[in-house]
């Protein structure tokens, strides 16, 4: 590895500067302590390079950049140039958008072809958001005909930022944009499995023109990093999405350091409901896409599949057929819709889940197995015959995995719809509008699609009922998470005391 890049090759985008460094101050740097870490190819098992890793004295000194540019430059930077900055950078990502795919698509595993949405979504992301950064407004409060009351939505601070490596960049999107618009500054920790998409997109921040030190981008470990991130005494607010387990950490880490603001978006079992009066072949359509879109590395993934009695045969067969029919290998072949699972650690945790719901007595439809003998493929796998106590039905998978089985009416849906400790997302699928209105109001999630599935918008906002998280991300929701209000209240009249 050269000091702070490294020359690498795609098949689709061919050679880049892939750099290598820690992204603070708009510079990439070497971590204080000269650590560096591996970066693994999913689909070969081989080391793509290293990258430079950041421990709590990097945090440190980010957090320290974030701040100075927070209470200096940034805090005077207009509302209209920080949502010029962002469609700049929104600009770049289009621009770019065959390189940022392949990377996502080498470091993660993705089919290309789904890793080239994701990066038009982050345009989209980064230019809704510029759209916000001035149209975020105060109000005037009358109390009294002696006072001026105002409230201003004002910036939170320094953010923490800790984003997974299942969308890799579309999640440093979601948090980005946001965070950006409102006025704070940030320090973003990327996955350690995949490093190599946010150090590409770190580059184009200081092409887009951001002043140093108001976007900070690190690689390193959860229990390193990640933890100096959330105890930070100057780390004002932490966004974390990932698993419910370290979600609980994060918070804990909060409420011991300086009571940070937490925003959390962590895991779900999410139900994906099939009436017998639905369109058949477009519910099977949506389901599979459901749960098998991006390997199922989904937190909203639809896992447990629910089919009224009287289509449950016919449903499961054509599920079958149709999930046998995903094309799963080489994430750089054109017709590829399922690449490997991130990590080794990712397959053996799937592989385990399979393992239970076989010795749990459940039956196999398809799949079940690993797929070839190098990567981390793993088979679309349907399980039948479950019962609501199995593993495999209450906890997150997030791997090709999934249960079906009937329920009898309405308010079985709902009730079983409604047995996990998450409440992430959900589906109904029916012609009838009131089973649809009815049944979607009833459910636990903090999104319902019906008669279609993962269609997310920025637009719109996301986020989790029960242990599924706090807050939401996306739309203007989203900027209640980065804003605070102030209230002014100016006397007018004479002194009330004397
Ligand atoms: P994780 O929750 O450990 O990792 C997510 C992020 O948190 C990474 O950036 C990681 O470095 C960081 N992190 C880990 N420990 C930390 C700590 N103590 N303090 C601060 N940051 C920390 O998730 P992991 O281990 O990669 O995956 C485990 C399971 O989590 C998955 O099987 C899946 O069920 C769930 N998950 C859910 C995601 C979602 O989108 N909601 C995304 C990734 C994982
Ligand atoms: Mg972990």
């Amino acid at each position: 590895m050269s000091d702070l890049s490294v020359q690498l090759e795609t098949p689709t985008s061919g050679k880049y500067t892939q750099p290598t460094g820690l992204f603070i101050n708009n510079e990439f740097v070497k971590g204080v302590d000269g650590k560096t870490f591996e970066v693994i190819n999913p689909s070969t098992e081989e080391v793509i390079t290293s990258v430079h890793e950041a421990t709590e004295k990097d945090v440190d000194i980010a957090v320290a950049a974030a701040r100075k540019a927070f209470e200096g430059p940034w805090r005077k930077e207009t509302p209209e140039n920080r949502g010029k900055l962002l469609v700049n950078l929104a600009n770049l990502f289009e621009k770019n958008l065959d390189l940022l795919a392949a990377v996502e698509s080498l470091d993660n595993g993705k089919a290309v072809s789904m890793a080239k949405v994701d990066i038009s979504m982050c345009a989209g992301c980064l230019r809704y958001y510029g759209g916000w950064a001035d149209k975020i407004e105060g109000k005037v409060i009358d109390t009294t005909p002696d006072t001026f009351n105002y409230i201003r939505k004002e910036p939170v601070g320094v953010c923490g930022q800790i984003i997974p490596w299942n969308f890799p960049l579309l999640m440093w999107a979601w948090k980005i944009g946001p965070a950006i618009a409102c006025g704070n500054t940030v320090v973003l920790k990327s996955a350690e499995q995949t490093p190599l998409g946010a150090l590409v997109a770190a580059g184009l921040i200081k092409e887009a023109g951001f002043p140093p030190g108001v976007i900070n981008i690190i690689s390193g470990f959860g229990k390193v990093a990640g933890a100096a991130i959330a105890s930070h005494m100057d780390v004002d607010k932490v966004a974390f999405t990932g698993s419910t387990v370290v979600g609980r950490q994060i918070m804990k880490a909060a409420a011991g350091s300086n009571l940070k603001k937490v925003t959390l978006e962590l895991g779900g079992k999410s139900p994906n409901i099939v009436f017998e009066d639905a369109d058949i072949d477009n519910a099977i359509s949506w389901v599979n896409f459901g749960i098998f879109f991006n390997h199922g590395q989904c937190c909203c993934a639809g896992s447990r599949i629910y089919v009224q009695e009287s289509i449950y045969d016919k449903f499961v067969e054509k599920f079958k057929e149709r999930a046998s029919k995903n094309v799963v290998g080489d994430p750089f072949a054109k017709d590829t819709f399922q690449g490997p699972q991130v990590s080794q650690v990712q397959f053996d945790r799937i592989m385990n889940y399979i393992k239970e719901g076989k010795d749990a007595g459940a039956k196999v439809e398809i799949g079940g197995t690993r797929k070839g003998d190098k990567g981390y493929f793993i088979e679309p796998t349907i399980f039948s015959g479950v019962t609501e106590d199995m593993k495999i039905v209450q906890e997150e998978i997030f791997g090709p995995v999934c249960s079906i089985s009937k329920f009898k009416d309405k308010e079985e849906a709902i009730r079983v719809g409604n047995s996990t400790t998450y409440g992430l997302a959900a589906a109904v699928h029916t012609k009838n509008l009131n089973t649809a209105i009815e049944v979607s109001n009833a459910l636990k999630a903090g999104t319902v699609w019906v008669n279609s599935y993962n269609t997310l918008h920025h637009q719109m906002p996301f986020g989790g009922f029960k242990e599924s998280g706090i807050g939401r991300e996306l739309g203007e929701a989203a900027l209640d998470n980065y804003t605070q209000t102030k209230t002014v209240s100016i006397r007018l009249g004479d002194a009330l005391f004397g």
